[in-house]
């Protein structure tokens, strides 16, 4: 319903200003790391490349999520990605093994929840619905396995985006732990069959297209290319091919009148001097008579 870049982009855009500003060594609490209001972006005292370690300093990072983190110079040394089996939580003091289903999780995390056995059949990666068929729902691990009409859990969360005018709005996003191509009611709290396009919805995770329109109704994806019908590309191909073929023709007619022009000249020329020739020698003949 509501482009989530622009809430990516004001999140990238601000979050120099959101880390924290206490250097490696010094002192930070615990206590104050959070998640900040609107955008969840986690926060502490310390500053983009250090953590608040368990005796309240800064310390630096022992592991990155980004192939490409923020905050780092070119310089720096970065700290390790963590390997397929851990996950690195968004403190990045270590790396960590991953939580069987149950245990606590931080917010939208499912990277941090192992997989079920059946995770190929469960995953769901497109718009991110799920990480290997693990979801992390209201900070706890969950399978996304639940089929249609049975019990589900569901989770609400109420980002605030920004505009291109600069307005603020909210921007729910909800998601549960039903399996692909279902979502999670959040009033009978069962999981229902996903709607195609054209019908009517209520919200983007009730579409196959996660975008519901505006109008209340699912519209197609937002990253969908764009379609134009096949005229258009007939109307660009004569664009082209005349042009091209335009200029050529046009360019032959200047250069043949030219050409003309040209050598009408030289007759002309070629003309006089037979002329000039020939009276000359009449008048030398006249001479030798
Ligand atoms: C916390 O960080 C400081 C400064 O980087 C370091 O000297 C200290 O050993 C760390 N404490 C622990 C428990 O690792
Ligand atoms: C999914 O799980 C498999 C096996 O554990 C692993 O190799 C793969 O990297 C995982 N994919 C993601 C996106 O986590
Ligand atoms: C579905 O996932 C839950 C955990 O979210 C698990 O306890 C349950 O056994 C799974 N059910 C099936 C049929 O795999």
């Amino acid at each position: 319903m509501i482009p989530h870049t622009l809430f990516f982009t004001f999140a990238l855009l601000f979050a120099p200003s959101l880390a924290g500003s206490v250097q490696k060594g010094g002192a930070c609490n615990q206590k104050n790391n959070k998640l900040l209001a609107g955008s969840y972006q986690f926060h502490s005292d310390c500053d983009s490349v250090t953590f608040c370690n368990s005796t309240n300093l800064c310390q630096l990072k022992g592991c990155r999520r980004d192939i490409f983190p923020f905050g780092y110079s070119e310089s720096s040394h970065l700290p390790d990605l963590c390997p397929n089996d851990q996950f690195c939580p968004d403190e990045m003091d270590a790396c960590q093994p991953l939580l069987p289903v149950g245990s606590p999780c931080q917010l939208n995390r499912d990277d941090q929840c192992a997989p079920p056995p059946n995770f190929k059949q469960l995953a769901n990666p497109r718009f991110g619905m799920n990480n290997n068929g693990s979801v992390c729902l209201n900070f706890q691990c969950y399978w996304a396995n639940v089929t249609a009409n049975q019990p589900c859990v569901v989770e609400n969360t109420a980002y605030t985006g920004y505009g291109a005018d600069g307005q603020e709005f909210i921007d729910i996003v909800s998601r549960g732990n039903c399996m692909t191509g279902l979502y999670c009611d959040s009033q009978n709290l069962v999981c229902k069959q996903t709607l195609a396009l054209g019908q009517s919805c209520a919200a983007d995770k009730e579409c196959d297209s996660m975008n519901c329109l505006g109008t209340q109704v699912c519209g197609t994806p937002a990253d969908a290319p764009k379609h134009f019908p096949i005229f258009v590309y007939i109307v660009v191909c004569f664009g082209i091919f005349g042009g091209i073929f335009g200029t050529l023709i046009g360019l032959f007619f200047v250069h043949r009148r030219q050409r003309d022009t040209e050598r009408e000249k030289r007759m002309q020329y070629w003309r006089e001097q037979v002329e000039w020739s020939s009276s000359l020698r009449e008048k030398r003949c006249t001479h030798v008579r």
